[in-house]
């Protein structure tokens, strides 16, 4: 896929995920503005990438002058966007009887609030007939005990997703969700001990955890032409997780 030109913003691009997907757009020829929550992992990130095409942004998702901050810095560069990838999110597993105030508020304003609003004060730089794409989860389906919050945050991230798409349509801008199943990430190793990835693996219908670089190529597909016809929905990149047994 070419992207030759293409003006891509990733938010959540210094690992994982995010990072993976920023590579591929690089590689395909993309201006990419990646963000995350410190200075030293966005450097991190671009020591890897390691090209002129790479910006970074120092933006915490979670509050609004950090959002604000992404829109400034996109605007100085007076460029319209093409792609923005709302991927930025993190997870707390606990069951409800344990679950704390700050855990609740900390997932809702990353992962739904920070979305929200990223959408919201972008929506004017984004180019006629671009792409958004978010990253929700299966367990947005799944009923998984102990993701009672980061669930919920997904399920919504789902609805936000499909009205957007409904009201940026008439400027044939396209939002779409990716769904990922277990992948080998930074923040999956962060979210669940060490003992809980062979059943992870063990409950996809292939056997094994995903790659970045397969939600990566996910996400190109859906931000590309090729999709042109596709908005308001979901793809799941999942090695079968979400109809392998039952969940
Ligand atoms: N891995 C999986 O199995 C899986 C499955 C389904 C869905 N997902 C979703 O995929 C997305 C990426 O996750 P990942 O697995 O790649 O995890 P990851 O390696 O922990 O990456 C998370 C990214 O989000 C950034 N981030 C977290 N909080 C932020 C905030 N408040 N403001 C800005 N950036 C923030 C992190 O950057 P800094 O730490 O540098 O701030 C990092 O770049 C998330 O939305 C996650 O829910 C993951």
């Amino acid at each position: 896929m070419n992207f030759t030109g293409k003006n891509v913003i990733i938010t959540g691009g210094t690992t994982g995920i995010g990072l993976a997907t920023a590579k591929a757009f690089i590689n395909a020829g993309a201006n990419v503005w990646i963000t995350g929550r410190n200075a030293a992992n966005l450097e991190k990130a671009s020591a890897e990438i390691n090209s002129p095409n790479l910006k970074k942004v120092v933006s915490d998702t979670s509050k609004m002058v950090d959002i604000e901050v992404l829109e400034k810095a996109f605007a100085e560069s007076g460029e319209k966007l093409d792609v923005l990838f709302l991927n930025a999110g993190i997870a707390v597993f606990t069951p409800i009887e344990q679950t704390t105030e700050a855990d609740f508020d900390a997932q809702f304003n990353t992962n739904v609030k920070g979305h929200y609003f990223t959408l919201q004060k972008l929506i004017p730089h984004l180019a006629y007939g671009s792409a958004v794409i978010f990253t929700s989860s299966t367990v947005a389906t799944a009923s998984n005990i102990g993701t009672s919050v980061y669930s919920s945050t997904k399920g919504a991230l789902n609805k936000i997703a499909q009205i957007a798409a409904n009201e940026l349509a008439d400027r044939k801008i396209r939002v779409n969700i990716v769904s990922p199943g277990p992948v080998q990430t930074p923040g999956l190793e962060h979210a669940l001990p060490a003992e809980a990835k062979p059943h992870l693996a063990a409950a996809t219908a292939l056997q094994r955890l995903g790659d970045p670089d397969e939600i990566a190529t996910t996400v190109l597909f859906l931000a590309s032409d090729a999709a042109s016809f596709i908005t308001g929905t979901e793809i799941v990149a999942d090695g079968g997780y979400l109809t392998y047994g039952l969940k």
